[in-house]
């Protein structure tokens, strides 16, 4: 490639897209149903202007912070998406960007590398799990991220198991063998430069969920981790309540959309909560997070740090959202965007992005640090906002 340097988000992704395969491209695209939920996620944000002020400007601005007992060079995190053949070195390649540029990995459970190689990669993880699996399972994982380093936790609570897309899902094979090789071929012949990518590692993708390993068995492949989670029965407030208190450490909740809930998180002894809605992978539906940010930072702000991610492009995106209540955001496609584009100089890449933008948008807007933003830093449309589980 040319020039391999992108200047936004949305390069990255046009770049992922010539070059991954197409079930791959349109598995990190997701969605659910209509797709109403990941078409908000955006669309909410082009809704947001700023007010901005143009002399007395700072001449030089700062945008660190910490969350869950983390100091970090920016308020952006890595959240955790389970995505397989992205990149041969997939989450040890982002954890490394991450580490680089001084923020946190959020590692998931579905993730195709080991806790293990992740946090020595980047001493800030924080390990994610589903409801998966009985209690001794859930420990035995739990204990295992911990003793890899992981500093935090992130229990991500909002998956409905919905699995229709009106434009089609993507055929992901249950292992790389022969059968599955002749099916894909024709779609990864065409995108020779993934191929070539991983073929100079000399391994295909193998399609395992290593995190979801129990001892004495083999890693189970992400469908199998996926079949063993759908049988779980799904968890209670009581269950998020003992899982937080075997943690004991920063604790996350991930997938808050209601400000009731948001309360019974707060009760649960919870460090953080992300105003999420699964990247709009999941209920169909559900408003995007920086609509019902607000109403949570108002109900819950001052007891529990509030997150917010889903449809984060931008590093104005981000300072709308800090405008808005949150402490930090987490990003998800922009990432692997750019991990697909680059590798880890691709996720690199992004996070500069953000930053830059992050910058600029204080600049114009009159601030010397993100700690000064105020909700009158940003116009919305009338009725813009939806406060969830007010009553
Ligand atoms: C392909 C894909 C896989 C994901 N896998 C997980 C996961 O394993 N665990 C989790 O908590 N969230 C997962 N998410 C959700 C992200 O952590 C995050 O909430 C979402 O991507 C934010 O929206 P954005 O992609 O617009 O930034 C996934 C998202 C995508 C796009």
């Amino acid at each position: 490639m040319a020039n391999e340097w992108f200047e936004t988000v949305a390069e990255a992704q046009r770049r992922a897209k010539a070059y991954l395969p197409k079930s791959v491209y349109g598995a990190l695209i997701a969605g659910s149903e209509k797709g109403l939920s990941s078409a908000d996620n955006l669309a909410s944000f082009d809704q947001l202007g700023f007010a901005p002020h143009i002399a007395g400007l700072a001449n030089t601005r700062t945008m660190n912070t910490s969350v869950m007992g983390q100091e970090i060079s920016m308020p952006v995190l890595i959240s955790p998406t389970g995505v397989q053949a992205v990149h041969p070195e997939g989450e040890v390649a982002i954890a490394r960007a991450a580490q680089n540029r001084g923020i946190p990995m959020g590692l998931s459970s579905f993730a195709s590398k080991s806790v293990e190689d992740v946090a020595a990669a980047n001493d800030k993880t924080f390990f994610q799990m589903y409801w998966c699996g009985d209690k001794d399972t859930l420990v035995q994982r739990m204990e295992r991220a911990r003793a890899a380093g992981a500093k935090g936790l992130i229990v991500t609570l909002d998956w409905s198991f919905s699995n229709g897309r009106d434009w089609g899902s993507p055929w992901i094979p249950e292992k790389i063998d022969i059968k599955a090789m002749v099916k894909l071929a024709p779609e990864v012949i065409v995108k020779p430069s993934w191929l070539w990518t991983f073929a100079k590692t000399g391994r295909i993708p193998d399609l395992t969920a290593p995190n979801m390993q129990k001892p004495g068995e083999k890693a189970p492949t992400f469908f199998g981790a996926y079949y063993e989670w759908m049988q779980t029965p799904l968890p209670t407030w009581e269950d998020i309540a003992w899982l937080r208190q075997q943690w004991g450490g920063p604790f996350m909740v991930k997938g808050v959309s209601r400000v009731d809930d948001a309360k019974r998180v707060v009760d649960l002894g919870a460090t953080a909560l992300s105003v999420s809605n699964h990247g709009g992978n999941n209920l169909d539906g559900t408003p995007a997070p920086i609509r019902a940010l607000p109403a949570v930072a108002d109900a819950v702000g001052s007891q529990v740090e509030v997150l917010l991610d889903g449809g984060i492009r931008r590093g104005s995106d981000v300072v709308k959202a800090l405008a808005l209540g949150a402490r930090a955001v987490m990003i998800g496609r922009a990432y692997l965007w750019g991990l697909a584009a680059n590798g880890q100089a691709g996720v690199e890449n992004v996070l500069d992005v953000l930053r830059g933008g992050i910058d600029s948008s204080l600049m114009g807007l009159g601030k010397a640090s993100t700690s000064e933003l105020t909700r009158d830093d940003v116009v919305a449309p009338e009725g813009f906002f939806k406060p969830l589980g007010t009553r």
